[in-house]
């Protein structure tokens, strides 16, 4: 098999002076998981490291550099698939862990269950050697200021989204890893901060399987956006009843997107590999992604014209 790799790092819009950092976020990490796939790792730990990287890159919502509940608190969640074995991993809600995806994969690896929240996460954690960092510093400056800002804002949580500021409207910045390894196996991870100014203990569609990730042996998916809609929508499985009608991934992640707008609402974009090719899709003006081919070298793209 061809491997392939698409990443993605949030949907919403993304400020003019922020375009070149994500850019440089999203390739290094494109990078270090090619070298993976290419040397016929596995697509697992290819979505993995992808995933690392992004959580370790401060502008992206994920890990370092998450954006802060009403309360000024972090609350990550995160989910690992291996489409091979039908593993899962993921966490909840946590505030003091590095790497997220990290700890999901530990998980995955080691644990009879499949996911922990909170506490029972970061004891896991300890108890397997994955990193703990104060939750101060995986604050930054840039997250403080933006909460500031949503709590002086009038319309509250989830009035951004057709908001004619564009810093109101960047916000649904997670980060997330498909893939198809040589051996034709398909992963994906996704790891996200949440949604700015959300109520403590609120759970977003990243860490819900089939929601936000999903992988089987017929697809990765990935998604980002509001939670809620994406859920509510179940989105990773309507993309899998498109791609039964129509098997062009371009065409099922569209239609996908179209049947949440048309019955739900929302702001999501997704990323999906399958066994005839890949797709970056979104309802808002920007997506930030990347994807690697055998038969492409790097590529980042911020606007496709898709239901502005
Ligand atoms: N898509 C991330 C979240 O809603 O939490």
């Amino acid at each position: 098999m061809e491997p392939i790799i698409v990443l993605h790092a949030g949907a919403g819009t993304v400020p003019d002076n922020l375009r070149e950092s994500a850019r440089v976020g999203i390739l290094d990490a494109i990078k270090v998981a090619w070298e993976i796939l290419v040397n016929g790792g596995s697509a697992i730990d290819a979505v993995e490291r992808a995933v690392e990287e992004m959580e370790n890159y401060p502008q992206f919502n994920a890990g370092t550099g998450s954006v802060l509940t009403e309360k000024g608190t972090i609350e990550m969640d995160a989910l690992i698939m291996d489409g091979k074995t039908r593993g899962i991993g993921g966490v909840i809600g946590v505030s003091t862990v590095k790497n997220p995806v990290k700890l999901s994969r530990e998980i995955m690896d080691q644990s009879a269950h499949v996911i922990f929240t909170k506490e029972g996460a970061e004891q896991f954690a300890i108890e397997n050697n994955i990193e703990i960092i104060d939750e101060e510093l995986l604050i930054t400056e840039r997250s403080k200021n933006r909460l500031e800002k949503f709590l002086k804002q009038e319309g509250g949580y989830g009035s951004d989204i057709n908001s004619s500021d564009p810093e109101r409207r960047e916000k649904y910045g997670t980060v997330g890893a498909v893939a198809i390894d040589v051996n034709g196996n398909f992963a994906a991870a996704t790891s996200t901060g949440g949604v700015l100014g959300k109520k403590v203990g609120r759970v977003g569609d990243t860490p819900i399987p089939g929601s936000g990730n999903y992988a089987d042996d017929m697809m990765a998916f990935s998604a980002t956006g509001v939670g809620e809609y994406i859920i509510r929508a179940v989105l990773g499985m309507e993309v899998k009843s498109q791609l039964m009608i129509d098997n062009d991934p371009k065409t099922a992640s569209k239609r996908a997107l179209e049947v949440m707008m048309n019955n739900i609402g929302g702001a999501a974009g997704l990323i999906l590999v399958t066994r005839d090719g890949w797709a970056a899709e979104k309802t808002t003006r920007d997506l930030i992604y990347a994807a690697r081919t055998t038969e492409m070298t790097d590529f980042y793209d911020f606007s496709m014209d898709y239901s502005q």
